[in-house]
């Protein structure tokens, strides 16, 4: 794929909400992770050959720190992100990860890895 949307409120979500009381996101909201370790958000994407694509996030987080998370494929973890603040609840803004997908599909996960939870997040564009 390439430059698709894949909007976190169609996603698999565990320990998360859809939310949209901070404008400014795509679709039809976003998810608010609850604040603690391991709630996370898992897209499905489709490959259609083994190939290496950027994964643009979507999000804000209006706290003073960074939320970091492990981004897992099929499991796998294949990186972990720190999602820095930024300028209140509906300054969305992008961070992109390069990440390996085989031919099929695929499930990407964000899991947060402390206990302020992931980011506020609206999409991942892959
Ligand atoms: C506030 C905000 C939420 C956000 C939460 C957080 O409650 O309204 O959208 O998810 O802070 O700190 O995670
Ligand atoms: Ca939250």
């Amino acid at each position: 794929p390439q430059g698709v949307d894949f909007q976190a409120e169609n996603a698999t979500i565990r320990n998360g909400r859809i939310e949209s009381n901070h404008a400014g996101f795509t679709g039809s909201g976003f998810v608010d992770y609850d604040n603690e370790v391991g709630s996370s958000v898992e897209w499905t994407v489709t490959a259609l050959a083994t190939t290496s694509v950027n994964v643009v996030f979507r999000y804000t987080n209006a706290s003073s720190e960074n939320r970091p998370m492990d981004i897992t494929v099929n499991g796998i973890k294949t990186a972990s992100v720190n999602f820095p603040p930024t300028n209140g609840w509906e300054d969305w803004r992008t961070l992109t990860i390069r990440v390996n997908l085989l031919a099929g599909t695929s499930k990407i996960r964000a899991t947060a890895t402390t206990s302020n939870g992931g980011p506020n997040v609206d999409k991942i564009t892959v």
